[in-house]
């Protein structure tokens, strides 16, 4: 069987780590998690995009040199990674040596093959900026923005690769695998793209403008330009290990789909005769408050305060819940206290709560067996969980997450109707068999439908999952999917008194923003 490889986009580390990557991560992560409950090998690799002018100028800023720069802010991202609970196997930084040989190896065949030229470049060029400009640049007037300071025109000579001559081959690539990027709607995108004539591809800079990156292997004067670095950590990372290239998923952000994963990165792979990975994932923006996400005008969700205030897996719960894969969504504390309440705390944390209480108080601390024969309600009950779980399965396989989460916790809705209707309090009050009957299968029954509710999660809140298993006695064993069968694997469980899953709900109308 192969390795089901996933990748996320490697982050640029100009910055510190923001929403937008915590988002790309989690949802990596929960397809990540949810082939391996499937019963896959996975093979999860995550990383940094460390070279670039971007880095160079913010190390000079700081008057370090870039490589220390990188180290230190690589580190972020790291320990972001370990903070939001993200289960990669690997995690690759582009300065590492096992990138660069890599990089430069294939540069060198492509060369060797002659499908990189050298070519003479002209366009107007900003000094300050240090960056070539383009039309869409200028002010509507045709000047050019204060920014820019002085801009001359100016010659170049660059590096280039025959993307064009690959265009043809990648429209039927595209016709013949027409789920190769997700959502579908975006593979017409794709093609639309593909409508116009390609360009080829400028692949360097001199080095005199850009010293931070990785040298041509057959022109010292240059370094290697941003996408024939950084789309190749897919590849430079699994190279040496059999059995996983190609990737089965890349997830990425909607802005980086075109061209550079759906047509630099199959052009590249093409001709350096190598396989084309399956499926590009392409997921939407979060923006903040309804405005775009900006450290400059303090519009800003730092990810790792956010979940030592909240809770890692309630932000995690949060961004899958709230985000169709694919759509852009708005992340607000207000809507944030919204679901934290009502699904989290006031829903699942109040199962709990009631299954451990009421098993406490009337079955002295262990679950009892059913006794009765089921009746209505806990037919009802056992039918809507078979019905959940099977489409939670399906909405999972199509990414459909947020409304997956939206059936489990619809199921949590209902155990807790059923309870109620149950009312195993007034049982308990009752000396009559048939009462305690019905109160023994009560116990049982919302003890199970608990415990398979918190099943259907670890993907997406692997903690939680966990620490509810704790308290109802729980010891998963055998296979995931089995496990989603309705059975009595909790009968003489003992269960905890208490438990605090969902700590500090607030009141959305305390909250700001
Ligand atoms: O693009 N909401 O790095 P990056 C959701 N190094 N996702 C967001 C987002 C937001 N507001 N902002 C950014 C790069 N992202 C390159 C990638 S891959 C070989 C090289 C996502 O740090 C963005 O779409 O700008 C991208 O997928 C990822 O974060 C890294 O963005
Ligand atoms: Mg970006």
């Amino acid at each position: 069987m192969k390795t089901f490889y996933i990748t996320t986009a490697i982050d640029y580390v100009n910055g510190s780590p923001h929403l937008g990557h915590a988002y790309e991560k989690v949802l990596t992560d929960v397809i990540a998690r949810f082939r391996r409950l499937m019963g896959d090998e996975v093979y999860f690799l995550t990383g940094v995009d460390e070279h670039g002018q971007k880095v160079q100028q913010s190390a000079k800023k700081r008057g370090i040199e870039p490589q220390a720069f990188c180290d230190e802010v690589s580190q972020e991202f790291r320990a972001m990674c370990v903070k939001l609970n993200i289960s990669n196997n690997d995690f690759i930084r582009t300065t590492e040596p096992r990138h660069k040989n890599v990089v430069a190896r294939l540069l060198q065949q492509l060369f060797d093959k002659g499908e990189i030229y050298k070519a003479e470049y002209q366009g107007f060029y900003s000094t300050r900026q240090e960056q070539f400009l383009q039309d869409k640049d200028r002010n509507p007037d045709g000047s050019w923005p204060e920014i820019f300071g002085e801009v001359t025109q100016i010659t170049e000579s660059n590096y280039f690769f025959k993307l064009k001559a690959y265009q043809d081959w990648l429209v039927q690539y595209l016709k013949d695998n027409d789920g190769f990027v997700f959502p579908r709607y975006r593979q017409k995108q794709v093609l639309e793209f593909l409508a116009e004539p390609l360009n080829d591809l400028c692949i360097s800079r001199p080095r005199e403008r850009l010293e931070w990156g990785i040298p041509l292997p057959f022109d010292v004067n240059y370094v290697t330009y941003v996408w024939f670095d950084a789309l190749v950590n897919y590849y430079s990372a699994v190279e040496d290990k059999p059995g996983i290239w190609p990737a089965d998923f890349h997830v990425i952000g909607k802005d980086i789909l075109v061209p550079p994963h759906a047509v630099y990165w199959p052009i590249m792979l093409k001709a350096c005769g190598l396989p084309i990975p399956k499926t590009l994932l392409a997921h939407g923006w979060w923006s903040i408050n309804g405005s775009k996400m900006s450290k400059s005008t303090g519009n800003f969700v730092d990810p790792m305060g956010f979940a030592d205030q909240y809770g890692v897996d309630a932000l995690r719960f949060f961004m899958i819940r709230e985000m169709s894969v694919g759509q852009d969504s708005d992340f607000s504390l207000n809507q944030f206290l919204v679901r934290y309440n009502s699904e989290l705390a006031n829903n699942l944390g109040n199962l709990v709560n009631r299954t451990l209480n009421m098993v406490n108080r009337f079955a002295g601390g262990a679950v009892p067996a059913a006794v009765a024969a089921d009746a209505e309600l806990e037919t009802e009950l056992k039918t809507l969980w078979v019905k959940t779980r099977d489409e939670f399965l399906t909405l999972c396989e199509g990414f459909q997450f947020h409304v997956a989460l939206e059936r489990a916790f619809g199921f949590v809705t209902a155990t807790n109707r059923y309870v109620e209707q149950r009312a195993p309090w007034k049982l308990g009050k009752s000396a009559e068999t048939a009462d305690q009957a019905l109160l023994a299968t009560a116990l049982a029954t919302m003890a199970e439908a608990l415990r398979l509710a918190v099943t259907l999660l670890p993907a997406v809140m692997p903690e939680t999952t966990e620490k509810v298993y704790g308290v109802i006695g729980y010891t998963p064993a055998g296979a995931w999917r089995e496990r989603l069968d309705w059975a009595a694997p909790l009968t003489g469980a003992k269960v905890a008194e208490t438990a605090i899953l969902f700590p500090r709900p607030q009141a959305p109308e305390a909250a700001k923003g």
